[in-house]
């Protein structure tokens, strides 16, 4: 599928999905939705992917999902979209592998859960995020309301989300929102610097710990253990553990290579 809005540079192994939307603030359209999808299986089954940064150029992340095409919409309409609406954003989640944001600029309602659908966020020192849904009358619909509070706890998460007030990029990371703040300049570059870190990384392991934490903070305590549990043995299956323990042995920690199988 050719894409208009969301553009894909895989360079060093290490993918960009950049939101290119740039007259609307980057939002969030139908047609923005389903590139996303696109995207995401692409990097999730691409073996010369390794990490991937989200990124919406210098100057704005995303101003959430578009207003202008959401504003004529029945509620059967969003009905037949929601789950594209939702799914856009999980199918990003959902990447097996290391994912980072780099916001600049702002991200709000759908730009702000799409960011939260990576692992983790660099933020500029001009970004704003914030759930500004309730502002229209309606509700976070790709995530919001759950991935906020398992971010920030639910009584911040609920000041955002009734409020729906924007929120600075030293606020945030003193939420736990996002993970670092650093000069616009820097945000894109650390991010990929951060995604570098995991090109010669053991793929299936880092799958394993991704899907482990993710599937476990939607259980229980016992079931995400048994998740743990699982992918742990599993993890014995690959080379690469035969070759991290045997190069441990040998040479001791943090020389190992592996081969990605
Ligand atoms: N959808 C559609 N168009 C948008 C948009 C959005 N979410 N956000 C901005 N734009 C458009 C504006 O309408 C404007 O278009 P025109 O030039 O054609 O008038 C252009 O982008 C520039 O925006 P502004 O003139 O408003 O720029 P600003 O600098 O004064 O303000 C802003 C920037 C604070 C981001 C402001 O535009 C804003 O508040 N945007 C909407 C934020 C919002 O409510 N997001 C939530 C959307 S709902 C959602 O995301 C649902 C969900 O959970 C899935």
């Amino acid at each position: 599928m050719s894409s208009e809005f969301v553009q894909l540079e895989v360079a060093d192994s290490v993918a960009t999905i950049r939101l290119d939307r740039p007259k609307a603030m980057n939002a969030i359209s139908l047609q923005v939705q389903a590139e996303l999808r696109a995207v995401a299986a692409e990097v999730s089954e691409r073996s010369d992917v390794r990490a991937v940064v989200l990124w919406g150029g210098e100057k704005v992340f995303a101003a959430g999902n578009d207003v202008k095409e959401m504003a004529d919409m029945s509620y059967t309409d969003m009905v037949d979209h929601v789950e594209g609406v939702q799914g856009a954003v999980t199918a990003i989640a959902r990447i097996p592998k290391p994912v980072v944001a780099a916001v600049n600029g702002y991200a709000l309602g759908g730009g702000c859960e799409l960011a939260m659908a990576a692992d983790v966020r660099f933020a500029a020192e001009n970004a704003v995020l914030g759930q500004p849904e309730v502002l229209l009358g309606i509700i976070p619909g790709a995530g919001g309301t759950q991935r906020l509070p398992r971010l920030v706890g639910p009584s911040k998460a609920k000041d955002l989300l009734f409020t729906g007030r924007f929120v600075k990029a030293d606020e945030a990371l003193a939420i736990g929102l996002v993970d670092r703040v650093l000069p616009a300049a820097d945000v894109y570059p650390e991010a990929l610097a951060w995604a570098a870190r995991f090109v010669n990384a053991a793929p299936y392991a880092l799958r394993a710990i991704k899907e482990s934490v993710d599937r476990g903070l939607e259980a229980d305590l016992e079931t995400g253990l048994q998740i743990e549990r699982q992918h742990f043995a599993a993890a014995f299956a690959t080379e690469d553990s035969t070759a991290g323990m045997r190069s441990f042995i040998e040479s001791g920690p943090g020389k190992a290579t592996f081969e990605g199988r």
